[in-house]
């Protein structure tokens, strides 16, 4: 028995020594139920009580050899998998990688930019109002009473008889004149919405920055100045601006104005179209009755506003033809600005 136990474990030394040894098959075959072993074992009871507890502390050993054996071949063959794996994976972490895409600000944020560092500078504050407003805001509260001729140009979309997408950032002039008494300066840009076709000049949607200046003693000279100081850093130190009579509802007196052309100074191009000016907003002295409607005494306070479209002057900026181009997110077009 003791030399049958000899054999066992050279046997399995020998088998387990081989390279791609199936170590799970061994195993069974050596330590299984009906493993080498286990039959030697059962074979004790033959032996004389004497020889007994030697073979079986000899069968132990073996036993507790061949797992040894096993256990160190399992884990050498774990070693080695997890060798290869890692050698497998290798990552050069000096290799350069790939160049993130990085896109460009779109022109809009960028002129929207631009206009906000220059009131920025000149002392306003920036407010926003909502997109969704109330009929009041948009409409009665700036002078433009129900049936009034103003409301065709500024037709919007409605969410019942009395919200609305607002058509301008007017509304912000009320809602920051009911919460904050005068002195008041400030610009409001943010998106209006009106219910225009989609073509090279119009779209349902588009860009406003309106500003309020409400203080005592304000005058159209304030307004002026303003404005002229806001066009010379916009477009150049050469620039002149233009005031033409104009008429809206929260305003009085009201104008529209024009910038001389950027490009040809004023001496008329295609830009301009020959004129020599480009009109680039609407403004005015704040209505009586739009400051007394927000609590403020028109008799102590005086006012001016302006509102201009971002997309105009975006498009004159950069010599944009067609309107759509700004919405449509072509990369090829968007990619130009930086
Ligand atoms: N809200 C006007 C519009 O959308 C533009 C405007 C004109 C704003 C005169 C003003 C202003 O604040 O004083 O047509």
């Amino acid at each position: 028995m003791k030399e049958m136990l000899e054999k066992i474990k050279a046997e399995a030394a020998a088998k387990l020594s081989e390279a791609n040894a199936d170590l799970e098959a061994l195993r069974v075959q050596y330590l299984g139920k009906k493993g080498e072993l286990t039959s030697v074992l059962r074979g004790m009871g033959q032996l004389s009580a004497e020889e007994r507890p030697k073979i079986g502390q000899m069968a132990n050993e073996v036993r507790a050899y061949i797992e040894q054996l096993i256990e160190e071949k399992s884990a050498a063959n774990r070693a080695a998998a997890l060798e290869k794996q890692l050698a497998a994976e290798t990552v050069d972490v000096t290799l350069p990688t790939e160049p993130a895409t990085v896109g460009s600000r779109h022109p809009l944020s960028l002129v929207q930019t631009e206009l906000e560092d220059i009131f920025i500078g000149l002392g306003f504050e920036i407010v926003e109002g909502p997109e969704v407003e109330y009929d009041y805001y948009n409409f009665q509260a700036l002078n433009i009473p129900e049936n009034h001729p103003a409301r065709d140009t500024q037709d919007t979309f409605y969410i019942t008889d009395n919200i609305l997408l607002r058509s301008q950032t007017s509304p912000v002039q009320v809602r920051t004149m009911e919460k904050k008494k005068p002195p008041i300066r400030i610009i409001s840009p943010g998106r209006v919405y009106r219910s225009d076709a989609v073509d090279a000049t119009h779209s349902p949607l588009f860009h406003q920055l309106e500003g309020l200046v409400v203080d005592k003693g304000i005058t159209m000279g304030d307004l002026k100045g303003t404005l002229e100081l806001f066009a010379k850093k916009m477009f150049g130190e050469d620039t002149r601006i233009r005031f033409r009579p104009h008429h809206f509802p929260f305003t009085e007196p009201s104008a529209e104005v024009d910038v001389s052309c950027f490009v040809c100074g004023g001496k008329g191009c295609s830009l301009c179209k020959g004129e020599g000016w480009i009109e680039i907003l609407g403004a005015g002295m704040v209505h009586p009755n739009v400051l007394r409607g927000c609590g403020i005494d028109p008799d102590v306070y005086s006012g001016f506003a302006f509102g201009l479209g971002i997309e105009r002057i975006v498009m004159r900026k950069y010599n944009i033809d067609d309107m759509r181009l700004l919405y449509e997110n072509d990369v090829r077009f968007l990619k130009q600005f930086d």
